[in-house]
């Protein structure tokens, strides 16, 4: 486990409450897997428990990683305050994110993601596509002024959205926009809410390869404390924890 007074380079605002922020430490050296996560403590003496984010973006040639987070509550709240220049105590990178090991040129991928758990899904579509799979996104948002990052997702690959009221894209929700394509996917890579990850579930049953990242409460965010822990599907007796033997799992692997 690494830990480091990362220097925030940018931070800017991307849509209501969804902000952008741009990390520079050596910790960026560490951090190669897509969907791996950083815990953020957060600057407030009285906010004790760090904040699990997403890596969104790693660059190692700028040694910087970008973030993108909503704000939720008082935590992220005191993160869109910040600015460039300002110190964040960060630990990380935590979890096992996704595997592209299995994937080569040829192979097609499905990229499935709502709201909050569409940012660390670009870091994934590029390796893919630096991979040679050609990469096709399915991306759900609440309306057109929460939609981000649009243009970025398009510039690797056919890109398609949903939103709640229909002002962009098709009017529905994620499931709606697969339930719509024929294609057949080498593989499914999914982030989102419970919702989205068991309708990926259900509709890929016959895909070999469909990782679900999964969303949980979490406290210590290194597999000490159990407050992530959910049960494996094969042996309800036994349990698994989302932050240190996930986020990422194989569909139908644990009860979520
Ligand atoms: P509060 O509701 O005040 O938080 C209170 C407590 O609950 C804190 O300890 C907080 O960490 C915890 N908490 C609240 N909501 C969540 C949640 N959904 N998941 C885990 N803990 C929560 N959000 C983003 O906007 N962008 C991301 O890229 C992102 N990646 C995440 C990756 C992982 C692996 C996990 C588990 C969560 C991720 N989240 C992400 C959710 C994010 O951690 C919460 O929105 C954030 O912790 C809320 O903190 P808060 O103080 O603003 O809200
Ligand atoms: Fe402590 Fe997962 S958050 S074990």
């Amino acid at each position: 486990m690494k830990q480091e007074m990362m220097t925030i380079v940018r931070q800017q605002q991307l849509a209501p409450r969804i902000y952008e922020m741009v990390l520079t430490g050596k910790l960026v050296e560490h951090m190669k897997r897509p969907g791996q996560f950083i815990h953020l403590r957060v600057p407030r003496a009285d906010l004790l428990l760090r904040r699990p984010i997403s890596i969104n973006q790693i660059d190692q040639d700028q040694a910087t990683c970008t973030i993108i987070y909503r704000i939720e509550g008082d935590g992220t709240k005191v993160f869109a305050e910040l600015e460039a220049g300002d110190k964040l105590d960060v630990m990380g990178p935590l979890g096992n994110g996704f595997d592209l090991s299995g994937l080569s040129q040829g192979d097609k991928a499905f990229i499935v993601g709502g709201g909050i758990g569409v940012p660390p899904l670009y870091e994934l579509s590029k390796q893919l596509k630096h991979q040679g799979v050609e990469v096709v996104h399915f991306l759900g948002f609440a309306s057109k002024e929460h939609v981000y990052y649009a243009e970025e997702f398009q510039a690797l690959g056919d890109t398609r959205f949903s939103t709640d009221d229909g002002s962009f894209g098709l009017q529905g929700n994620v499931g709606n926009l697969l339930l719509a394509t024929e294609a057949k996917p080498t593989a499914v890579f999914a982030c989102g809410n419970n919702g989205l990850l068991k309708t990926v579930e259900q509709l890929y049953g016959e895909v070999e390869n469909v990782q679900l990242s999964l969303e949980s409460r979490m406290a210590c965010g290194m597999g000490a404390c159990y407050a992530c822990v959910c049960h494996v599907a094969d042996d309800p007796s036994k349990s698994v924890k989302v932050c240190d033997d996930g986020p990422v799992f194989q569909a139908g692997e644990v009860i979520f």
